[in-house]
């Protein structure tokens, strides 16, 4: 019995996408507290910075959802990215969703983009959360939080689908290290976006 737990603790350990948590902890939660310094939900001003933040990054990651070598690692990753819903949002703020192509990501190589997907698709089971406190705002699924709004599916039962897909690929330890540096770049330039817009408390 010992034995088992043990085993199953092993397995555990080594999976990929465990291992991507465990690796990027730390710059999740601070992405996190910097996101909420910023007092997002406060006001509708802060919201529309929070949009403009989101959607950098999100079209910054959209290619990736297009790319043939990573639509054939993550079958259906095509009708994932949230980049119209973002748009959909600022234009029900009455904004514009032009942005500088000069303040967008560009990932070249294919595992680091891996690390990328993972931090964009996780970034949706937090934002239960947020989208909770966008209804504080008057906004919902309809309207000005549609990109924070759960999958069809349900955020849990599509979250357990990416982690499926990410623990069956068969990468080797280089290529794992790539993807955790990739999602680490992911957090950072959130961090970095997020202090452009206007958002940073600090
Ligand atoms: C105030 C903002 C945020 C809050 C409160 C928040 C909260 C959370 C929570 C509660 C989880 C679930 C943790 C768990 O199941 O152990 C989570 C997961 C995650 N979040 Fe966030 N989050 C925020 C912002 C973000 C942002 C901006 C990103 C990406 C740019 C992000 C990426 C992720 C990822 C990748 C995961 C999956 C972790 C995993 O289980 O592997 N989060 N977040």
């Amino acid at each position: 019995m010992e034995v088992v737990e043990n085993k199953k603790e092993v397995t555990e350990i080594l999976s990929f996408a465990k291992h991507l948590k465990l690796s990027t902890r730390t710059d999740h939660d601070g992405v996190d507290k910097m996101v909420m310094a910023s007092k997002p939900f406060e006001n509708e001003a802060n919201y529309a910075k929070f949009l403009t933040l989101q959607h950098i990054f999100h079209l910054s990651v959209a290619p990736l959802y297009q790319q043939a070598d990573l639509q054939d690692l993550f079958p259906g990753l095509a009708e994932l990215p949230r980049l119209s819903a973002v748009k959909l949002d600022l234009m029900d703020l009455g904004m514009k969703p032009e942005v500088d192509p000069a303040a967008l990501a560009k990932v070249d190589d294919v595992y680091e983009a891996i690390g990328w997907l993972y931090c964009s698709e996780g970034s949706n089971i937090g934002a239960a959360f947020l989208y909770k406190e966008t209804q504080k705002l008057n906004f919902d699924a309809n309207r000005g939080a549609r990109h924070l709004a759960a999958h069809e599916d349900g955020r849990a039962p599509h979250w357990r689908k990416f982690v499926a897909q990410l623990d069956a690929l068969k990468l080797t330890e280089s290529q794992q290290a790539s993807a955790v540096k990739g999602a680490i770049d992911a957090f950072d330039f959130y961090k970095k976006t997020l202090k452009m817009a206007g958002l940073s408390a600090s």
